[in-house]
């Protein structure tokens, strides 16, 4: 078996990309990724000469890039190349746009023109938009408030409508809030906690009484492999942590973990313009396939903080230069 990964540089990816060359060892993988700001070579350092892994650097927007990826052929598509984070989506829709919706109509075509056999859509349970009760199932409409949702929604649009039209073999997963080790200090927990560890304090948006459902990156990774391997084609699958929290108690946990006070630590700052104040899903369809999470919210969350704190060569290197442009961009008017 080979498999082509899109963006497997980034949080999600690398940590997928790990865990097949673990758990399948008959199937190779190649990897091709833009290596934007977050699509970070050292995510995988560590598999770098593992004779089953290529890495091949390009755009997934560009046809003849997708189509060298391919090669000879490769048994499935898993798509994570995408731009990710709501707050830049805010300052720069157009990149969110581009990668999200021509990115994966650019694979959606190569899947046509190659016959490539699977193709699965990494998405988000931000297409439902906010959920003020209930959970979102996989047949819900879908109702972004963001550029970034709207974009991600355009891509799984385009997917499922490849399916309607062409009957192309896809599958869409649509995570919950995911946290673990290797993800890009733009995002809630990793930000906050490099900050503290820095003695920093962290910026809360309004109220902080926002709710997401935390998922731990190798449950996430794990959702994703079996629906690869086990959903039905042309369905939706929901792959959420069931674990709901508020922004503020995510806070005061990460505050605790890192030694420091919620009364010196943190800032109530302006908040996010169409802020989501809750998002839920229903995962019933996932666990009918036999996936469930594993990590324990407690312990994840706790392992998650040590390795922030011993990992600093991993991510130092990585609050300078542009994220700091960013940073500056993103907070201080706030
Ligand atoms: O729900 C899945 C989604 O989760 C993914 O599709 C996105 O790619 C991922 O970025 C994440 O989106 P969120 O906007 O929920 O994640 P973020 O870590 O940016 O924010 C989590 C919550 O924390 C949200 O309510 C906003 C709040 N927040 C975030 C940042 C960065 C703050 O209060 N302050 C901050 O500085």
């Amino acid at each position: 078996m080979r498999w082509l990964v899109t963006g497997g540089l980034g949080f999600i990816g690398s940590n997928f990309i790990r865990l097949v060359l673990r758990e399948r060892p008959g199937v190779r993988l190649v990897n091709l990724d833009a290596m934007t700001y977050a699509g970070n070579p050292a995510n995988l350092r560590d598999v770098e000469g593992d004779p089953r892994y290529a890495f091949v650097r390009g755009d997934v927007c560009d046809p003849q890039t997708v189509r060298d990826a391919i090669g000879s052929g490769v048994d499935a598509i898993v798509n994570f190349a995408a731009e990710t984070h709501v707050d830049r989506s805010i300052l720069d829709p157009a990149a969110f746009l581009r990668t999200d919706i021509l990115g994966t109509h650019t694979l959606l075509e190569a899947v046509r023109e190659l016959c490539v056999p699977r193709f699965l859509q990494v998405s988000t349970d931000e297409v439902y938009g906010d959920v003020p009760d209930g959970e979102s199932t996989e047949t819900d409409p879908l109702c972004p408030r963001s550029p970034y949702s709207a974009s991600k929604a355009g891509g799984d649009l385009q997917v499922l409508a490849y399916r309607a039209t062409f009957g192309a073999p896809v599958l869409v997963t649509r995570g919950s809030n995911t946290y673990g080790p290797y993800q890009y200090p733009e995002k809630l927990i990793p930000l906050f906690v490099t900050n503290l560890i820095e003695d920093r304090p962290v910026p809360v948006y309004g109220d902080g009484r926002q709710i997401r459902d935390w998922l731990h990156v190798e449950d996430h990774a794990r959702g994703i492999l079996h629906v690869l391997e086990r959903g039905e084609l042309g369905n939706v699958y929901n792959i959420g942590g069931g674990n709901p929290r508020h922004n503020l108690e995510i806070t005061q946990r990460l505050v605790e973990g890192c030694g420091r006070s919620m009364t010196t630590h943190v800032r109530h700052v302006e908040d996010r313009p169409g802020h989501d104040r809750r998002y839920a899903i229903a995962t019933a369809k996932a666990r009918a396939l036999g996936w469930e999470p594993r990590v324990d919210f407690e312990n994840g969350l706790r392992a998650t903080i040590d390795w922030y704190k011993a990992n600093g060569a991993w991510w130092r290197p990585l609050k300078s230069g542009e994220f700091l442009d960013y940073y500056k961009r993103q907070y201080a008017h706030r």
